[in-house]
């Protein structure tokens, strides 16, 4: 039984769906045993705290830099004996330090289809503003593994979502949500858990 640590910072959906698939048998061989929040007073640790999870709260604002935090982040890491840790909106970029300690054990969705609107500075409902100003027919999600490179880990599953006529960002967070990354995201996480991901050559393959 795999442990699997979730990091969040705000409102928890994904983290909700996460927990919901556990509940339900969809995530074999893992247990969510600990969630650490870069946030005081988020959501998303009211939803620990109603499953019975464990959860840290290390806070950004309490580091002077990136990497004294990602510091106290790989300790927390080590502590909790992770051995997958799930970026579940966690909106803070850590240092090196932490993805070199756990290579192909750290995952993360973003809103889009990478390699459309992802990088530093894309983030939340900026990500569906972008893709809404550049007129596109489809987005979508994807979790890939992460590395040093922002949102440039091998890409393990994507799933493409209609943009309509009338969406606002928030219309298309909400659909993009529900109909790919609550979805493919406990899926990747079981796969991972299953042992069923491989890694070749910056790829990955599902066994
Ligand atoms: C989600 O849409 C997630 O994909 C996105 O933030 C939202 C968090 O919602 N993450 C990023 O943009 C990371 N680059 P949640 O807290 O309800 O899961």
């Amino acid at each position: 039984m795999k442990n699997i640590v979730v990091l969040v910072s705000g409102g928890g959906t994904n983290l909700q769906a996460l927990i919901d698939a556990q509940d339900s048998g969809i995530i074999k061989d893992g247990r969510i045993t600990c969630v650490i929040s870069s946030k005081p007073g988020v959501y998303a640790l009211e939803r620990t705290k109603k499953h019975n999870i464990r959860s840290r709260v290390i806070a950004r604002k309490e580091y002077s830099d990136v990497v004294e935090y990602s510091k106290a982040i790989l300790n927390a890491l080590n502590e909790e004996k992770a051995d997958l840790v799930v970026y579940a909106g966690f909106m803070t970029i850590l240092d090196e330090l932490v993805v070199k300690a756990y290579p192909n054990r750290m995952m993360n969705v973003h809103p889009a289809l990478i390699p459309s609107f992802c990088g530093k500075g894309y983030y939340g409902l900026r990500v569906h503003e972008e893709a809404l100003k550049k007129g596109v027919k489809l987005t979508g999600a994807t979790v890939h593994f992460v590395t040093e490179v922002c949102d440039g880990g091998p890409i393990i599953l994507q799933k493409a979502v209609e943009v309509l006529d009338d969406d606002t960002p928030e219309i298309l967070q909400k659909r993009v949500m529900e109909q790919a990354e609550w979805k493919i995201l406990p899926q990747a996480v079981s796969l991972f858990c299953e042992d069923r991901l491989e890694v070749r050559d910056d790829r990955v393959y599902i066994k």
